[in-house]
């Protein structure tokens, strides 16, 4: 049977709903039975049939009433119980279910993690446990009692409030808690095991003190205390920019290590990926650091933006996903550096939602189409989705918009909502109009900017002429305007920020496109000014102006805005790569221009102004980076033209470089800002160093004299990357020292599966049979395979077919035990269309070999199906 797909215009309300559930867990690995006890509420007086979503366990009966009840029937994902001549309009249903935690490969419902047991019910993993209404608008009162062996479970959790807890004679306890909130079945959580616990607390602004915990595998309550720092700071500042509270008296995560995703938000019990909690300076690099205070953030923050409010369908997912990331992306800007964080999550969009917006999953924010419903956790959903919160956040300023939240929140607290509410919301507490801005969440595809000037010395008027196209994308051919905020800036010649004025009155450098051409005068500009275009990157959009080299180097050097001075060295890399793929492609030797080394040489001599920026600045965008750039994808060209372009920086800069990298040296190892900054400004400079003569003493003493994991890891990712002399040693080192620790190991898996050696796959695959390798892992299997197929183009798109082959082999296996993240790493194979013909018909090839399977997942279905297409 072909999966079938759902749609947003089918919206139905239910006709029953669930307003209470009483589940008790009789907790085992290899059996556990649950008992749930549904209240359900008639709500369409006509309805007559009760159809309750579950599948993947043993189904061991249902009474209605207290009375066995056996009028239903069954099917291979659902329940329907026939309630025809039943008058009750409130009745209660107990339902007994069987699972199998330590089979459930597909980590969704109720599984074995390690020696813990736990649960993961987005979106829909709760009718995996028992049956039931699983769908978010259905919001119900939470009971659960746990009972487990108490030696190997000494811990049993679940949300809301421990109420009360015994013991029985054969060695088994048990907890019962309470959750006080109305909530949708995919934010039940449980967890059973034995772990390390961290204690804090929390007092809320309104003085209520909140126990906060977090739990890890034993052995690792040293790595715990960075997560109970960053938690303390989400939920601080949640309080003063957005003014609100905390609302139970717990707060409990809880550190897994076998995991699909980032993290969950389930109410009261966050469940998280090890990987976003564990942090020291030995095994976390800076970037983890960040990483792991982001995620705990994000999580918190759901309980307003998810929790209290949450989504009344599937399609709505954006409504908490991209808001929440919007809040969790200013939680980092206000404490860290904002340009900085605005500069990685531009780089993300660009290389991964704009790539996908091209692809077959094109999709609006809000989607319309659904097969399988995890495969829409993706880039668009997500960051697009807080591009777009974002942009209102800058038509309607701070203000404006907190005022907008606080209505929202008013009208939506305890119910479930819809993207609709949220921006209906913003438009009436600040009263801009929003009609044609809504735009966004129906469109898919990047939106084209065109921009051309025209400068009237005689008038002193400067004119800026914008044309937006949103071309075709695999989802929707028709296009509309959309209402595009632009941020812009006017620059003189000497740098100089040039007043934006329309006669004598000043007017905003946010200028409001929506139409599909138009024009904007400024006067009163003296000479030719250079224009900063999308400051701050307004709007996720790509812009398109003939920039020359000089105007570009002026902006790199003058512009006030960070995220411009960046972006104009992105152009300009991005400019010399293609000049020189075209070089390469036609057989002519490859060229570095000198006004591109005169402008990375300014960079490096102001560097101590800004560690930071100067970092970023350097960093030669990665292959997928550049990759973006092209209609069709030349990996191995763009391999090639990337590693000249290192050498000649490398070769022309090296006195310069040594010196920065020397300067930058720091005594010991802190999580500040000003070190970090100067870490990776250094670590920059010194991947650039790797490829001339000095790379092999200097990366070796670089490893050897590292005390922390950034450094370590640097060392090792330039071994690696200039396939330096000592790589062999010093990845050999690694190995032996962090075997025992998986998490510490996909930092090694991921640089194996990225080297540049030609035999990168062979090595790929011997890994597979490494110790610390476990394929039930989806950390050791993004690390390995997932790097491999996404970043290292060249060899995943080799020209005989081998990486295909690879992967393919991968998901058949993955596809069985694990289907989401199969869904996941199909990615790079279901983008043909980016390809020349003969990559296209081996990719091809690939996609039909797992079309053929019998067993075929709906997650895999739906992306190759739209492959194909
Ligand atoms: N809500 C979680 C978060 O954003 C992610 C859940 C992902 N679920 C999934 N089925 N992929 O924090
Ligand atoms: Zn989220």
């Amino acid at each position: 049977m072909q999966p079938k797909a759902k749609f947003r215009k089918d919206y139905r309300q239910p006709d029953f709903t669930v307003s209470e559930i009483y589940l008790d867990f009789q907790l085992d690995p290899e059996q556990t039975l649950v008992t749930s006890t549904l209240t359900v509420e008639r709500q369409n007086a006509e309805a007559t049939q009760l159809r309750l979503d579950g599948h993947s366990f043993e189904f061991q009966g249902v009474k209605f009433n207290g009375q066995p009840f056996s009028r239903y029937q069954q099917d291979a994902e659902s329940l329907t119980l026939d309630l025809a001549d039943l008058a009750a309009d409130r009745f209660q249903l107990e339902i007994q279910t069987l699972l199998r935690p330590s089979q459930n490969t597909s980590l969704q419902g109720l599984y074995q993690s390690g020696e813990g047991i736990c649960t993961q019910c987005e979106a829909e993993g709760f009718r995996q446990i028992t049956y039931m209404l699983d769908r978010p608008d259905v919001l119900a009162k939470y009971r659960t009692k746990l009972t487990a062996c108490k030696t190997k479970y000494p811990y049993l959790l679940s949300n809301g409030n421990r109420i009360a807890q015994g013991e029985l004679a054969d060695g088994r306890h048990w907890v019962e808690w309470d959750d006080p909130f109305f909530k949708p079945s995919y934010l039940f959580a449980v967890v059973a095991g034995d772990f390390d616990l961290l204690k804090d607390t929390f007092t809320t602004m309104s003085g209520r003190v909140v126990d906060l915990e977090i739990y890890v595998d034993r052995g690792n309550l040293a790595r715990a205390g960075w997560a109970m720092e960053s938690l303390k700071r989400a939920m601080k500042w949640d309080e003063q920019r957005f003014g609100l509270e905390y609302d139970l008296d717990i707060y409990m995560i809880v550190a897994v290590d076998f995991f699909n995703m980032g993290a969950m938000e389930n109410k009261g019990l966050n469940i998280f990926n090890a990987k976003f909690v564990l942090a020291n300076p030995q095994t976390a690099t800076d970037e983890d650091y960040m990483g792991v205070e982001s995620v705990i953030a994000h999580e918190y923050f759901h309980n307003w933006t998810g929790n209290r409010i949450t989504c009344r369908d599937w399609f709505q997912l954006s409504l908490k996903e991209g808001l929440t990331v919007f809040r969790d992306q200013e939680f980092t800007s206000d404490l860290w550096s904002r340009a900085a964080k605005r500069i990685e999550d531009v780089r993300f969009l660009r290389a991964f939602q704009f790539a996908e917006d091209a692809g077959p999953m094109a999709h609006p924010i809000r989607p319309d189409k659904v097969i399988e419903m995890n495969n829409f956790y993706t880039v668009t959903v997500y960051e697009k989705g807080a591009e777009v919160i974002r942009m209102i956040h800058t038509l309607l300023g701070e203000a404006k918009f907190q005022k907008g939240m606080q209505l929202y929140i008013a009208e939506n607290d305890g119910k479930a909502a819809t993207c609709e509410d949220f921006v209906s919301a913003m438009e009436r507490a600040s009263g801009v109009d929003l009609t044609q801005f809504r735009r966004w969440y129906s469109q898919s595809g990047t939106p084209e900017l065109t921009v051309s000037d025209e400068y009237d010395e005689k008038r002193q008027a400067y004119r800026l002429t914008i044309s937006q196209l949103t071309r075709p994308t695999a989802d929707q051919v028709e296009k509309v305007n959309l209402h595009i905020p632009l941020k812009v800036a006017l620059y003189g010649q000497d740098g100089k920020k040039i007043k934006l004025q329309y006669e004598i009155a000043s007017v905003s450098d946010v200028l409001d496109i929506t139409n599909e051409h138009q024009t904007f005068e400024f006067h009163n500009v003296s000479q030719r000014p250079v224009p900063a275009l999308l400051c701050d990157f307004s709007a996720p959009v790509r812009l398109d102006y003939n920039y020359t080299t000089e105007q570009l180097i002026t902006l790199l050097s003058y512009a006030e805005n960070e995220f411009i001075r960046w972006d104009a060295a992105q152009t300009l890399f991005t400019n010399e790569l293609k000049t020189n793929l075209n070089r390469y492609q036609q057989g002519e030797e490859m060229l570095f221009s000198d006004g591109l080394l005169s402008a990375l040489t300014i960079v490096l001599d102001n560097a101590h102004q800004d560690p930071e920026l100067a970092a970023l600045t350097l960093m030669l965008p990665k292959e997928t980076e550049f990759a973006e750039s092209f209609s069709i994808i030349d990996p191995q060209g763009i391999a090639v033209v990337r590693h000249f372009m290192q050498t000649a920086i490398a070769e022309a800069l090296k006195d310069r470089l040594i010196v920065a990298y020397n300067q930058h040296k720091l005594p010991e190892y802190r999580v500040v800002a000003d070190d970090m900054a100067k870490r990776a400004f250094r670590n920059v400079c010194l991947s650039y160093l790797a490829f001339t003569d000095l790379g092999n003493n200097l990366v070796y003493k670089h490893y050897h004299q590292a005390d922390n994991m950034t450094d370590t890891l640097a060392a090792l990712n330039a071994a690696t990357k200039a396939q330096l002399a000592c790589r062999d040693s010093l990845l050999a080192d690694f190995d032996q020292k962090w075997q025992h620790d998986g998490l510490v190991m996909d930092k090694w898996f991921a640089l194996q599966a990225t080297r540049p050696d030609q035999n990168v796959l062979e090595v790929v695959k011997h890994l597979l049979e490494h110790p610390s390798f476990n394929f039930k892992n989806p950390n050791r299997v993004r690390a390995l395979v997932g790097a491999f197929a996404a970043q290292n183009p060249r060899a995943f798109h080799a020209i005989d077919g081998s990486g295909y082959r690879f992967l393919v082999d991968i998901l058949i296996q993955l596809n069985s035990s694990n289907p989401q993240v199969a869904s996941r790493l199909i990615e790079p194979l279901i983008k043909l269309s980016r390809y020349d013909n003969q990559r296209q018909t081996l990719m091809h090839r690939g996609l039909e070999r797992l079309k053929g399977l019998d067993n075929l997942a709906r997650d895999l279905f739906e992306k190759i199906e739209k492959a194909l297409q």
